[in-house]
């Protein structure tokens, strides 16, 4: 069970107080005694459990994400091409599934501009705080200038968007029960699959997202997944573990 959020001792306490109140996340007075909940400490908002282990934050500045913005395979690597980036171009995107914002991330340093839609409030406030955390530091700041998060459900947020700034491509990567996912990034990632649990309504995303993209939808799938939804994608980029189910605009 997710509870709300525990500032620490050290942490700001203006910043808990927004974080809790745009997230409308209850305030905790003291850590739980079970369950899991958000920690704002003095450098980052981590998603714990009352075990200790297994704590779950966004970062765009350390670790894996500058592993990838340094090493990462540029324009070449599967989601970029999957995106349609060749070339000079870079499309907009809506990632409407945005979760810790890794896609979305690697978009970014591409040069894409970003839309986050996230609609757990958990998820939208670790993404939020990976954000402050990346605009404030040198090396990412001009990325994190292209990604703007908005907390929303994006089968609504994309109904209602203003046919004038529809984006070039909406991209979906829900967590689905099939997800078929390693063991060690189950175990990594399990307080966030826990408190997220399975979208299970993701079929109707893809009909929501080829009505509002310009160019393109991409659905990211485990190799062997089922198709998300009932319409069937005009192409599919088959990797090693992943797949990217690509459709077309429907207006
Ligand atoms: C598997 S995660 C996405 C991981 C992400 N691609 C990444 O690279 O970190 C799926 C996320 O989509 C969010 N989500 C699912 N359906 C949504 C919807 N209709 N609107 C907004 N967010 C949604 C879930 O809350 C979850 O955080």
């Amino acid at each position: 069970m997710f509870h709300g959020l525990y500032a620490l001792p050290d942490a700001d306490a203006a910043r808990a107080d927004d974080l809790a109140a745009r997230f409308a996340l209850p305030r905790l007075s003291a850590p739980p005694a079970d369950g899991y909940w958000l920690a704002l400490g003095d450098t980052r908002l981590e998603l714990v459990t009352a075990h200790g282990h297994g704590a779950v934050y966004a970062d765009f500045v350390e670790g894996a994400a500058r592993h990838r913005r340094e090493h990462g395979g540029g324009s070449g690597q599967p989601v970029a091409r999957a995106i349609g980036i060749k070339g000079g171009n870079r499309p907009s995107v809506v990632d409407a599934t945005a979760g810790l914002g890794r896609d979305a991330f690697v978009l970014a340093t591409l040069g894409c501009e970003v839309t986050l839609l996230e609609r757990s409030p958990v998820a939208a406030a670790l993404l939020d705080d990976a954000l402050s955390r990346a605009a404030a530091d040198p090396a990412t700041a001009a990325i994190a200038a292209r990604m703007r998060l908005v907390h929303a459900d994006a089968a609504d947020w994309l109904a209602a968007l203003d046919p004038a700034v529809r984006p070039d491509v909406v991209y979906l990567d829900p967590m689905f029960p099939d997800t078929g996912k390693s063991a060690a990034a189950k175990k990594d990632m399990q307080a966030f699959q826990v408190v997220i649990g399975d979208d299970t309504d993701a079929g109707k995303l893809v009909a929501a997202a080829r009505g509002a993209a310009k160019k393109r939808v991409v659905v990211k799938r485990p190799r062997l997944g089922v198709l998300l939804g009932d319409d069937k994608p005009s192409t599919q980029l088959v990797g090693k573990s992943t797949r990217f189910d690509l459709y077309t605009p429907s207006r």
